[in-house]
């Protein structure tokens, strides 16, 4: 959702621009935009579109000279996705460019004072306000004007700012919406996520919110939303270069889907020594978990459906109640939440809007907030009573795979050592399951070899509509094959609960429906295979996924996918994998666009 990327040196600006806003692309974009200052002038190039476009249009930046500059990716919110709305924004006296990422609640009242103060509006956005603010602020102090303008700012904003006055100098402003900075040899950079920085330098500032920041080429000042200068730590990234790039596959999604077995076992190797688990850090003693009467997961999307197979995991072994709640609504539902609850907030990026909400509503109760988040750094990991990374590494495809298993890998860690800390669980118990965790990656290996079929299945089953079916476990999988197809293939595949379709939906069953039966619950077998001899009686083909060696289900589906045979509560980690693939091979048979589904941003930084 909206990215920014700005430079300060001595060599071409656009070009770096350019190349880091194409490592944007994955977060979602409708338009895209560069401004660059050379000469006392502001340069501005934009087009509705791809960043190709952009590229075309400025044949690659050497039409657009000059060593400072400003670039965008917009994802349109207010105002369509057209030339005249894309970032930077320019003032009227062509002083200040401006790119943003994030939204401006009061612009409404901030466009009316301003046209009535003379100032003439080229596009709809919010983000032109902020450009007009800085040129009526302006008094010939850049850094002054910077300060006034965002104080009259009400919403979430990351600021990229050149103004033709200060022409080697950028600024950046945080607000609620992600910004870093990149510091260089001789050039600094500004961006909204380190995967367009790292090609450039590992060594970043991470700007929290009212900070602000002037970049020179040999120097970077941060300061707070009072001027006064700040001591900022540099940390490293560690994520390399090669990780954030394609590496031979023909999309970043099968790539990360083809990297779960090393994602989730950095995810579990570090945490796992002499057969006990350790969570970095994070120590919580008997008496204070006696004294926790429920857990809260809350999350968005696969996030949120990760929580839900958490939940089963967590209340199978520590028999303490979970309850799984969307951020979106959790956010608005006053929730009972107090001090003596623990809250598991979910988020691969660590800046989703809604659960940095929800985060927080439920720190406001005094609840006790445990973050389980990949991107180091990020918002949610900051806000956090305690973070525990997925170490995913840098997932660029908008569908999240390895960053999905990888939080469930987190979510089978903390489950086993809660359900240790109260005694839930006997010595030889205990040490099975770690094993079983030690397991997991090879396993997801063999899933992955197993499945070489899926893309015949994927044509086979590909249909206007699908249903994913499941019981207990197996249904917190449905729940997320069904997202997976639709968000990558826009086909149209919804999840039940195995056992509600008698309830209603087995009426729209007619001849040829595909349906996806997850049946790797042992439990639970007997009860989903009369689901899906129920559907089969009413002209459904169906597809199941099992484990092998599950004669049963061969008797009863069409079609079965395999997985390893794994311990019921860890098994949504392999079984989703299969469904992974089934997504990616319809979408790609459908010619979709897998990595950038349409409508779809990667990081949701607005409500
Ligand atoms: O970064 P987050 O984990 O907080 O993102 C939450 C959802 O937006 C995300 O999981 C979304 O549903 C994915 N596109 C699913 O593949």
């Amino acid at each position: 959702m909206c990215g920014i990327v700005g430079f300060t040196g001595t060599r071409a600006a656009a070009p770096v621009l350019l190349h880091g806003l194409e490592r944007l692309e994955y977060r979602g974009y409708d338009s895209a935009g560069i401004a660059v200052l050379h000469d006392g002038k502001i340069q501005v190039e934009k087009v509705s579109g791809r960043i190709a476009k952009l590229c075309e249009k400025t044949k690659d930046g050497s039409n657009v000279p000059g060593s400072v500059g400003i670039g965008h990716t917009r994802w349109a919110t207010h105002g369509a996705p057209t030339d005249q709305n894309a970032h930077p924004h320019v003032s009227n006296d062509g002083r200040f460019a401006v790119v943003h990422n994030g939204i401006i609640e009061n612009y409404l009242e901030l466009r009316k004072e301003l046209i009535r103060d003379g100032y003439v509006f080229q596009s709809e956005t919010d983000t032109e306000t902020i450009v007009h603010l800085l040129e009526l602020y302006y008094d010939g102090d850049v850094k002054a004007a910077v300060m006034k303008t965002a104080a009259r700012l009400e919403g979430s904003y990351a600021l990229g700012i050149v103004c033709t006055d200060e022409p080697d100098a950028l600024f950046a402003v945080r607000e609620a919406s992600p910004l870093i900075l990149g510091i260089g040899v001789g050039e600094n950079y500004f961006a909204s996520d380190v995967t367009a920085l790292v090609s450039h330098t590992k060594n970043v500032i991470y700007l929290e919110d009212g900070e602000f920041a002037r970049l020179m080429p040999d120097s970077v000042t941060v300061y707070d939303c009072t001027g006064r200068e700040l001591q900022k730590k540099v940390s490293r990234v560690t994520w390399s270069v090669e990780a954030a790039e394609k590496g031979g596959y023909e999309h970043f999604m099968l790539k990360e889907i083809m990297e779960q077995p090393a994602a989730v076992k950095a995810a579990l190797a570090p945490r796992i020594h002499d057969g006990r688990i350790k969570l970095d850090g994070f120590e919580i003693t008997s008496e204070e978990l006696k004294d926790v009467n429920k857990i809260v997961i809350t999350a968005c999307g696969s996030a949120y459906y990760a929580g839900c197979s958490g939940r089963y995991a967590i209340e199978r072994l520590c028999r303490i109640p979970v309850q799984v709640e969307l951020a979106s609504e959790l956010r608005y539902a006053d929730p009972m939440v107090d001090d003596h609850t623990l809250v598991l907030v979910i988020s691969q990026s660590g800046e989703t809007a809604d659960t940095i909400a929800a985060l927080k509503e439920c720190r406001a109760r005094g609840a006790k907030v445990i973050g389980v988040v990949n991107v180091v750094g990020s918002t949610i990991a900051k806000l956090a009573d305690h973070t525990l990374y997925t170490f995913a590494g840098p997932e660029i495809a908008v569908a999240t795979t390895k960053g999905y298993t990888t939080q469930l890998a987190v979510l089978y860690l903390f489950a086993l050592y809660i359900s240790d800390k109260l005694g839930r669980i006997d010595a030889e118990s205990y040490a099975a399951l770690v094993k079983e965790l030690q397991h997991l990656p090879r396993k997801i290996q063999q899933t992955i070899d197993m499945n070489w079929q899926l893309p015949n299945v994927a044509s086979r089953y590909s249909s206007h509509s699908l249903f994913f079916i499941g019981r207990n476990t197996d249904y917190a999988v449905a729940l997320e094959g069904a997202l997976k197809m639709k968000e990558i293939s826009y086909l149209h595949a919804e999840s039940y609960a195995a056992g509600e379709l008698k309830h209603g939906t087995i009426a729209l069953i007619e001849e040829n429906q595909p349906v996806i039966a997850v049946c790797c619950n042992e439990a639970l077998m007997d009860k989903t295979l009369s689901n899906i001899v129920e559907v089969k009686a009413r002209g459904a083909k169906v597809l199941a996924l099992s484990f092998k060696g599950n004669k049963k289900i061969v008797s009863q589906a069409d079609d079965v996918i395999f997985i390893p045979r794994a311990e019921t509560v860890f098994s949504a980690a392999l079984a989703v994998v299969p469904l992974q693939l089934l997504a990616y091979y319809a979408a790609k048979e459908k010619g979709c666009d897998i990595d950038k589904p349409k409508n779809l941003a990667k990081s949701v930084t607005v409500e």
